[in-house]
């Protein structure tokens, strides 16, 4: 329905980065920068159409350059952990850029969150912001000149979609996801626990204490990573579960049941009871990690409005392949090779109950 595009801010070596505020004709708007792909505002409506920022993000662009939460942020080349940042394919060896304890996360030291991409926008009722990159062979270590697309389109039906298209020249694991912090009561409506959610996920998992997958797929069965029912996020987060206490909450990877499809299909759910916000998550994606925000700690880079960090009180949905899956037998195929095409979309949609 709009578009507007306006100057957020100059990178250290002077380039421009710029917002594209994309509007639908209910009202709802997602802003979002040409860095990082970041989506930095997303206004909703609640049972009373009273619209609402429902994600984290900052004020400045020097909080996006410099803090480490991948608020917004498109991920890759590889979402979440590689262990000891090292895997071997095709016969050769490849190490990638530490950055997490011991491990590579989401991509390194200058991941697709810290890139400028190319941007184009397509107006119409459904507005559309394309984003592009090339990331090189070598980036950060990877294998292969990636070509990537990301499509940012707000549909008539309050869905924030987005398409991850990619194509390489040389075989890379590729594990491609949106980083965006949640809370349907406002970002700074407080604890998250009593938002309630659905995962389609009938296995999890289990983590080692430096969050690297052990290799088991565990049955969610009996444990607090049942949410195949809907459940309040606060029921079980405090349990004694020892894959809860690693994380400090959730940090899991959840197997969707059946595993990825042609088309995406509703695989999550998460309501407030109290603004009456319902978001549902649609995706073709095989796994989707639930991060309940266990490390909102930087006093350092508070939120939009000066609103201080807290745990807990923001989550993530990433739909992705499973973490260090390059390394670990029997888990999805993170691989892309020359000649395929990587095409997934995740969409979120709101409503109001
Ligand atoms: C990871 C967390 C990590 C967070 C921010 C999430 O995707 O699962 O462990 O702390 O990203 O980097």
């Amino acid at each position: 329905m709009s578009i507007k595009k306006k100057l957020f801010g100059v990178l250290a070596d002077g380039r421009e980065v710029y917002s594209y505020t994309l509007k639908n004709a209910n009202g709802m708007s997602v802003k979002i920068l040409n860095y990082g792909g970041t989506i930095v505002k997303l206004k909703v409506a609640d049972r009373n159409g009273c619209f609402t920022d429902v994600v984290g993000g900052y004020d400045c662009l020097d909080s996006y350059v410099g803090a480490d939460g991948y608020q917004g942020a498109l991920i890759g080349r590889f979402g979440n952990r590689i262990n000891k940042g090292k895997f071997t394919l095709e016969g050769v060896d490849y190490t990638l850029f530490i950055n997490n304890n011991d491990n590579h996360l989401h991509g390194g030291e200058f991941g697709f969150d810290k890139k400028l991409w190319d941007a184009e926008t397509f107006d119409g009722d459904e507005p559309v912001l394309k984003l592009h990159i090339v990331s090189p062979d070598g980036d950060e270590g990877y294998p292969g000149n990636l070509d990537l697309t990301v499509t940012y389109k707000l549909t008539s039906e309050n869905g924030l979609s987005i398409r991850y298209e990619a194509t390489t020249d040389k075989s890379t694991p590729l594990n491609l996801t949106n980083h965006t912090y949640f809370n349907l009561g406002g970002y700074a409506s407080g604890s998250i626990h009593s938002l309630e959610l659905m995962i389609d996920a009938d296995t999890y998992l289990p983590t080692d204490e430096r969050l690297i997958p052990t290799g088991e797929m565990r049955s969610v069965s009996g444990t607090p990573f049942d949410f195949r029912t809907p459940k309040k996020i606060g029921t079980d987060i405090n349990s004694e579960c020892l894959d809860i206490k690693l994380a400090g909450g959730y940090d899991h990877c959840f197997n969707f049941t059946g595993g990825k499809t042609a088309e995406p299909i509703k695989r999550c759910e998460l309501y407030d009871e109290k603004s009456g916000r319902v978001m549902s998550v649609y995706t073709n994606q095989p796994c989707v990690q639930f991060y309940s925000g266990n490390f909102l700690t930087n006093e350092k880079y508070p939120f939009k409005g000066g609103y201080p960090q807290r745990v807990q009180t923001l989550l993530c949905l990433e739909t992705q392949h499973m973490p260090d899956s390059i390394n670990q037998d029997g888990f999805t195929d993170c691989v892309l090779r020359p000649g395929e095409k990587y095409d997934f979309t995740t969409e979120y949609r709101f409503s109001v109950k």
